[in-house]
């Protein structure tokens, strides 16, 4: 895509910062600021100034629960620190990241951060902006990397500048993961959008979902891709993300929202993949590998090792940014970025190279030879299963690439978004071989088709038998996809699959492109349980360590959603609207063998 090629030399110097970040558990020396000059991005580092140690003492011990402030009169230049969000560092226990942003450059933004019966202490801050490559928005962020901390201990903190206009710094508490092997809990789901209705695939039901989130009180929660959806509202990226930002703030101010990047995140103009505006906002743990920082990465909570994928680097289906047309998509003419021609989509397969297989690999490897790791789970924005019938279904491309390394390493858990519903799988081991059928013409199309290696549904699962993938998109957009595929021949569960890329194809209307469906089917075997009453829910896991060397560990699964909440209720037509109303779904336990036996 020429526009893209004509992104790559502003934006790498984004990707260069963020990659050239202090490394999690490191302290940076200097605070590195990346800033807009002259419509092109350079990157220069100024020093911590001395005058931080003079605010160490007139801060006072943030409120535990201080998340809403007065507000005077805002500042000539306005600093005030928002959209704030907590990731975990290089170790959970000890290690947490604490991100935010402010509408123009905050002077000397900060963190003061205290544990029990500690004074605040200020933690140096690293300052990451850019540039929006189709608004020419300039984006600044600002990210705390604090190290150092007790493991299952709250700490209290704030953040500040000397433009903040709010009366009082914002301020919140969060706790550190245990250490060993402690029972705790986390929640997920993906696809949630912002609950700001101007914005396309914007829902009020995002706004409920943050509630949820903060209703179980997780230990942390994982975002499954799709975050916001500016992609689809170009003009305004920044600002959707903002109102993204602010959304989440309630909760992921006090407890690490892990993210991983999804289709969506793909944007016109912002980097070689898309994604210097996901990259300049999240402070992720560093993956090791040159060039790659913070698309995927792993972090270790008690007995269980949670990695995060970057699917769009091996899914087949395109469904990055696309100018459908006929207009072309034209930035603004201060981004010096020219006209994106009617018919361009953002694709991506294959950007790393093989370098993330080949890191999953290693990182699997590596997991599985560690005797105080029971479990394995993964998180992506794509699904190796997924049967709606309204949305994108299944993909060939991460069965292919990844699915024959969960076998091998034994992976218990996979979660997903993507499609705006609820299913799961059997669990699922080694592959049914050219089972599927082309969508148009009926010949046989090799799927990969997962095979499930049991189907009675006895509610509990051994996970070193199979690895089982649950669809978790019903974050908050307003279209969900609680839709599911029959075979209207004989009745059973059908999935779409993406076998090929659907990249844009000419439409009857001249200028106006389009990109195909999934092009095969496949009987879905593997389908355990669909959620037909509505699009929305989240997922609660509580990880059981066990008892005993060599005893049985467990994590109990239940799957909460709203019902109602769908515009439009697919099975009964009726029309509904955002709840803050979940109730419990389905509940199953899954179970493997401790390794420490
Ligand atoms: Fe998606």
């Amino acid at each position: 895509m020429s526009s893209d090629q004509d992104e790559v030399t502003p934006h790498a110097a984004a990707d260069a910062a963020a990659d050239a970040a202090a490394p999690a558990g490191e302290a940076p020396a200097a605070v590195a600021v990346l800033s807009a000059e002259d419509g092109t991005l350079s990157r220069r580092q100024v020093l911590v100034g001395a005058g931080g140690a003079s605010l160490l003492a007139a801060a006072p011990a943030p409120a535990a629960a201080a998340l809403t402030r007065p507000q005077r009169q805002p500042a000539a230049s306005d600093g005030t620190p928002e959209q704030v969000h907590l990731t975990w560092g290089r170790d959970p226990a000890t290690s947490m990241t604490v991100s935010w942003a402010s509408p123009e450059p905050a002077v000397k933004p900060r963190l003061h951060l205290a544990g029990p019966g500690e004074h605040p202490r200020m933690v140096p801050v690293v300052l990451r902006s850019y540039t929006d490559g189709i608004g020419g928005e300039p984006v600044w962020t600002y990210h705390a990397q604090v190290t150092g901390l007790t493991p299952g201990t709250e700490y209290s903190y704030s953040v500040t500048a000397d433009n903040d206009s709010a009366a009082e710094p914002f301020s919140a508490t969060f706790r550190t993961a245990p250490r060993g092997r402690q029972p705790f809990r986390f929640t997920s789901f993906g696809d949630l959008a912002t609950p700001n209705t101007e914005w396309v695939l914007s829902y009020g039901q995002s706004a409920y979902a943050v509630g949820a989130v903060e209703s179980f009180q997780p230990l942390f929660h994982l975002l499954n891709g799709d975050l916001c959806y500016a992609d689809l509202n170009p003009a305004v990226q920044p600002q959707v993300w903002r109102d993204f930002g602010n959304n989440n703030q309630s909760s992921a101010a006090r407890r690490a929202w892990m993210p991983c990047p999804g289709n969506h995140e793909i944007e016109f103009g912002n980097g070689p993949q898309g994604l210097t505006s996901y990259l300049t906002r999240y402070t992720l743990p560093d993956n090791g590998v040159p060039g790659f920082r913070g698309r995927w990465y792993a972090f270790r909570v008690g007995s269980a090792l949670f990695i995060s994928l970057a699917a769009d680097d091996v899914v087949y289906q395109d469904a990055g940014a696309f100018v459908a047309g006929p207009q072309p998509l034209t930035p603004a003419a201060g981004t010096g970025n020219p006209a994106i021609p009617p018919g361009t989509s953002f694709y991506i397969r294959g950007y790393s190279g093989g370098a993330q297989t080949a890191w999953l690999e290693r990182t699997l490897a590596a997991a599985r030879a560690d005797r105080s790791i029971d479990w394995i789970i993964v998180q992506m924005h794509q699904d190796a299963t997924s049967s709606s019938a309204t949305g994108n279904g299944s993909d060939l491309g991460i069965r292919e690439a990844w699915l024959p390394l969960f076998d091998r390493y034994q992976v218990d858990l996979v979660l997903c978004g993507h499609d705006h519903d609820y299913e799961r799988s059997f669990p699922v081991r080694g592959s049914d071989s050219m089972v599927g059928r082309d969508a148009v013409t009926g010949a046989p199309v090799q799927t990969l088709r997962p095979r499930p290696v049991t189907t009675t549904d006895s509610g509990v699962v051994d996970t070193s038998q199979g690895t089982v993938h649950l669809i978790l998109g019903g974050g908050g957009t307003d279209a969900p996809l609680d839709s599911y595929g029959i075979d209207q021949s004989d009745g059973l569960r059908q999935a779409k699959v993406f076998t090929r890329p659907n990249r844009p194809a000419a439409t009857s209307t001249p200028d106006v492109f389009a990109r195909a469906g999934a092009d095969a089917l496949e009987d879905a075997t593997w389908s355990a349980m669909r959620d037909t009453s509505t699009g929305y829910g989240i997922a609660v896991f509580d990880v059981h360590p066990g008892e005993v060397r060599g005893g049985m560990t467990s994590i109990t699964v239940r799957y909460f959603h709203a019902p109602g909440a769908d515009p439009v209720n697919p099975a009964t037509g009726q029309a509904g609207a955002p709840t803050p109303d979940y109730t419990e779904f389905e509940s199953f336990t899954l179970v493997r063998r401790r390794c420490d036996g």
